[in-house]
Order: C-alpha cells, then sequence, then structure tokens
C-alpha cells in the first residue's frame, strides 16, 4: 500500500505534468535557456598588440650550428599573452605529428615560384657587415666560397628548404667550426628564411668568440662580410589545411570577430600549425570547439615580428576582418580558415517555415521520423535554440506519447575513406524540469553504432562529442531518442575530421 508520502508525491507529478505545455504549443521551458551569440566574446587586439611588443623571435644562424640541419617544427612563442617556447603539437595536446610529418609541401608563407630579386646588396669586401637577425629562420647551409656563390645558395633554398622565401649570404670569419671542424670547409653561409627581410634588419655583427683560447692571447671575435638578400620574386597562397577551407585573404585586415577563444603567436607563417592549434584548443563551454582561425603577420615599425593565431568558436569572414593594425603595428598577410563541418546545415537554421515560431518532422536538410505522432522534430523558435533561431526537438512535439523518435540528416555524409572525424553537438534536457528530465535520453550513432548522447537531466546546453569514428566515404549519422515529457533539444551539429 503506497505511503501518504508516496501519494502526495505522484499527485504533484502529475499535476506537474498537466501544467506542462509542450514544445509543440509554444510552452516556456522550465527555466530560461539562457544563451545569446550576442554574449560571444570578441577578438582581444589589446592583448595581441601587447605581447607583439614582448615577443622576440628574430633570429642568425647561431654560430655553433651545423649546416644543413633540418628545419625545426614550428614553435609557439607566446599563448594567450603570456611568452612561451613550446611546439605545436605540445600546445595543441596531440601526441601524434603525423598532420604535421604528411603536410603537402608548403603551408607556410606560400610557395616558391621561379626566380630570385636582389633585396640588398652586401658592404664592399673589406668592410665588417652585419647579418640578419629577422623572423623565420628556417636553417643554414655553407656553399663553395671560391666565388661569391649566389647561384648555390638560391638553389639550396628552392630545392632543399620547404617555406623557403629569403636568403642572406655572408661570409662569417674566425669561426673555428667552419674554418677547421665541420667537413664543408667553407665560411660563406646561406640562411633561408621563411620570411622576406630587408636591410634595415641587419643586425648580427657577431663578435662573439669561437676559437680556442690559446694562452694569454686575445681570442679572435667572429664578423661579418658581404652580408646580400634575395627574396622570391613573388608569394602564392599556401595549400589550405587538412580539413579546412579559405574563407578570405590575403588582406591587411585581420579579424575582430565574435566566438573569440584566444590567440597563439608562431615562429613563422604557419597555416597548417594554425589549424592544428584550432584542433586541439579544446573547448569553450558556451560555444563548442574551435571552428574557424585567422592567421596574419604583424609588421612593427616595417619590420616582420610576429605571426598571430587567433582561434574562434564561431565561423568568422572578410565582413569582421577591419583591424588593420594599431600604433606602430600594421596587419599583413591576413587569412581566415574555417573547419570543415561535414554536416550540412548542422544548426537547423536552413529551416524557415516561419519568421517566429514553427516546427517540422522534415525539411530539405533534416529527416525526422517517429514511432508515434511528431517525436523527432526541427523548430524555428530563437528561445529554444543555442544559437540562431533552429533547434531540434525529441520527444513527441505536443506530448502525446512518450515514443523516441530519430532526426539525420538527408543526405550520407560525404567522407573521405579511413579518416578520422568526431561528431560534436549541444543537448539540453531541462525543459519540464529535473524529476521529469530525470528519464530523458538521446543517443548519437554512427552507421547504426553508437558512439554518443546525452542522458538524464541537462539544465544548460552542453556540449558534448562522440568517440573518435571512422569515414567510409559516405556515412549515415542519426540522432535517436526523446521520450515525452522527458524532452531534449539538440542544436549545432558538427562532423569535423582529427
Ligand atoms: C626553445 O626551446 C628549444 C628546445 O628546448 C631550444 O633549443 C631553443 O633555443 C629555445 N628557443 C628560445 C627562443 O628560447
Ligand atoms: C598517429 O597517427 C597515426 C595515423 O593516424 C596512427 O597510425 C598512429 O598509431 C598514431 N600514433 C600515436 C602514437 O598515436
Ligand atoms: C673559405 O672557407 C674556409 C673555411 O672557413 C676558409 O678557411 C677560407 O679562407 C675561405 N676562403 C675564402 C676565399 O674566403
Ligand atoms: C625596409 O624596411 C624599412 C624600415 O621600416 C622600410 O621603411 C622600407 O620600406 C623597407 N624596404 C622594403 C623594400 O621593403
Amino acid at each position: 500500500m503506497p505511503s501518504l508520502a508516496r501519494l502526495v508525491a505522484f499527485v504533484a507529478l502529475l499535476a506537474s505534468v498537466s501544467a506542462i505545455v509542450p514544445p509543440g504549443q509554444q510552452g516556456s521551458p522550465n527555466q530560461p535557456i539562457d544563451v545569446s551569440e550576442n554574449d560571444a566574446p570578441t577578438t582581444d587586439t589589446d592583448s595581441i598588440v601587447q605581447t607583439a611588443g614582448q615577443v622576440d623571435q628574430k633570429s642568425s644562424p647561431p654560430i655553433d650550428a651545423p649546416p644543413s640541419s633540418d628545419v625545426p617544427p614550428t614553435t609557439v612563442t607566446a599563448l594567450d599573452g603570456a611568452l612561451t617556447n613550446a611546439t605545436v603539437s605540445e600546445v595543441s595536446g596531440s601526441s601524434n605529428t603525423t598532420s604535421t610529418s604528411t603536410r603537402r609541401s608548403v603551408g607556410r608563407l606560400g610557395q616558391r615560384t621561379s626566380g630570385f630579386t636582389k633585396v640588398f646588396d652586401g658592404l664592399p669586401a673589406g668592410k665588417h657587415d652585419a647579418s640578419i637577425q629577422g623572423t623565420a629562420y628556417l636553417t643554414y647551409t655553407v656553399v663553395d666560397n671560391s666565388t661569391y656563390n649566389v647561384q648555390a645558395c638560391l638553389d639550396w633554398c628552392t630545392q632543399r628548404v620547404d617555406g623557403c622565401v629569403f636568403v642572406n649570404i655572408f661570409y662569417e670569419f674566425n669561426n673555428y667550426l667552419l674554418d677547421f671542424v665541420f667537413s664543408e670547409k667553407s665560411n660563406l653561409k646561406c640562411a633561408a628564411y621563411g620570411d622576406i627581410h630587408n636591410a634595415t634588419e641587419k643586425l648580427n655583427f657577431g663578435g662573439q668568440p669561437s676559437y680556442p683560447q690559446v694562452g694569454d692571447a686575445p681570442v679572435p671575435l667572429t664578423y661579418i662580410t658581404q652580408s646580400s638578400g634575395y627574396a622570391v620574386n613573388s608569394l602564392v597562397n599556401p595549400s589550405d589545411p587538412d580539413g579546412y577551407d579559405l574563407v578570405f585573404g590575403p588582406t591587411g585586415g585581420a579579424n575582430n570577430a565574435p566566438g573569440y577563444m584566444g590567440f597563439a603567436f608562431l615562429d613563422k607563417y604557419d597555416v597548417d600549425a594554425c589549424a592544428q592549434l584550432c584542433n586541439g584548443r579544446g573547448v569553450d563551454p558556451v560555444g563548442g570547439g574551435c571552428s574557424y582561425f585567422n592567421i596574419w603577420r604583424a609588421v612593427v615599425n616595417g619590420v616582420p615580428t610576429t605571426y598571430t593565431c587567433s582561434m574562434y568558436y564561431l565561423v568568422a569572414d572578410e565582413s569582421t576582418a577591419v583591424n588593420y593594425g594599431q600604433g606602430s603595428l600594421v596587419v599583413t598577410l591576413s587569412r581566415g580558415y574555417a573547419r570543415k563541418n561535414l554536416v550540412i546545415d548542422g544548426g537547423f537554421e536552413g529551416y524557415t517555415g516561419c519568421s517566429d515560431f514553427c516546427f517540422t518532422a522534415s525539411y530539405s536538410n533534416w529527416i525526422g521520423t517517429s514511432l508515434g505522432n511528431l517525436d523527432a522534430s526541427v523548430f524555428h523558435f530563437q528561445p529554444y535554440s543555442h544559437f540562431g533561431s533552429g533547434v531540434a526537438l525529441f520527444g513527441a512535439a505536443f506530448g502525446d506519447d512518450s515514443l523516441a523518435g530519430t532526426l539525420k540528416p538527408a543526405k550520407p555524409l560525404v567522407t573521405e575513406k579511413g579518416a578520422s572525424y568526431v561528431i560534436q553537438a549541444f543537448f539540453i534536457s531541462s525543459f519540464s524540469g529535473p524529476s521529469l528530465e530525470a528519464h530523458a535520453k538521446v543517443d548519437v550513432f554512427w552507421n547504426g553504432k553508437r558512439v554518443g548522447g546525452t542522458s538524464g537531466f541537462v539544465g544548460s546546453y552542453t556540449f558534448t562529442q562522440s568517440t573518435v569514428v571512422t569515414g567510409t566515404g559516405s556515412d549515415l549519422l542519426s540522432f535517436v531518442g526523446g521520450a515525452a515529457p522527458a524532452w531534449t533539444f539538440l542544436d549545432d551539429v558538427k562532423v569535423f575530421k582529427v
């Protein structure tokens, strides 16, 4: 026999159920769904400019490095306003550098085209000169020093150094390693850079000891002569990073856009590195994963200074690329890239059956099927949605059955066979309050196999990511669930390559 307390609770439950106006009748959620794109943070330009004033990523070939070393991986020189020195893999949390090593040729400043132009001459042979102290130093070699061998240096840059767009050629004297240790026996250095520098950046005058100390005799110091610079004739667009599309650029405007997730400085203009940072950026609780990045070069007082990678959870475009610089800092070579979402209309914004409130089982981009009546549906109603006005609902829209519905994209997803993907989405199960939503449940299926989902009361839109799935070339994504009055809303579905 039920206790009085249980009876009272049961009656209260019935009363609360009957008091609920279902979503299909434009009922109000138990608590307001309080999210707006308008609250999204925008680019923190002040922090970027201030950090650009602190970072020093300019260099020359070190006097003790052997010639023809591999170009080291791109490093992060600042992260969200703090100076650092870490590889992109360390920062992005990917222990796997596959994406870096399998790069298609050049994701840097641009690909080489035929031909170089002299940017500046060296001083006459007898005078002390200086080598470039500049950004995006890659590596160096020595070339045969029986003549001032420019061509050998240009050929090496073109044929051997990925991303080389500029070389600085100079003699370095009193370098013991060049004179006696390294097998090449040449002091004509050829330094490769991933950015173009000019004579105002000839700031490394040598002056370092390299020869061993012998008795009390002074150690001769290194010095430099005949330092000239050659740059590629033109820069072309880097290849799009894997899983991204170019949205705009190059322009002289950086994005000042909503959905900002922070920035990193790179030691060279490397769109693949910026993509890797975006992929590994982690999750903003309100906005989800990184979906867009903006890469640009900061030129301060006419000198390349750093390469900014800004990340966003909302996809931006050229309309907000209006930050041209500040003070002595000028924005150059700004490009925006959007992460490819394989789901067409994952935000349900394509359903525009009305201007305010309406819903449907299916429309051109999504198909809802039900065991009962409207157990999976798509709404156009801003108060229910995460971002925008479109949103999907699981559980009978009118509350007239407690059966589950299925929602799937109208067409299979066009994936790459064998590639890895994750499914990201936002769920909320709060419409009818904690006790009635306790049994809420929606599962995510990839080709019929459960790979994620949500269950129980979820009081605010919550980011959810599936396990890693594999593409077959044509894949079926579906969401199954709902048991009114345990309703669940779904919004902003994304399938990203990882
Ligand atoms: C960054 O770290 C690497 C590896 O520890 C080191 O070789 C390099 O000199 C460092 N660079 C700077 C600018 O501190
Ligand atoms: C790195 O990724 C490749 C290809 O995705 C995979 O075969 C390899 O096992 C991964 N290695 C590690 C250490 O995760
Ligand atoms: C060429 O380089 C070697 C090794 O540093 C040096 O001994 C020699 O004097 C250089 N020759 C010329 C012409 O500079
Ligand atoms: C070289 O740098 C200086 C310093 O700002 C600048 O004024 C000049 O225009 C630059 N020259 C070229 C050819 O880019």
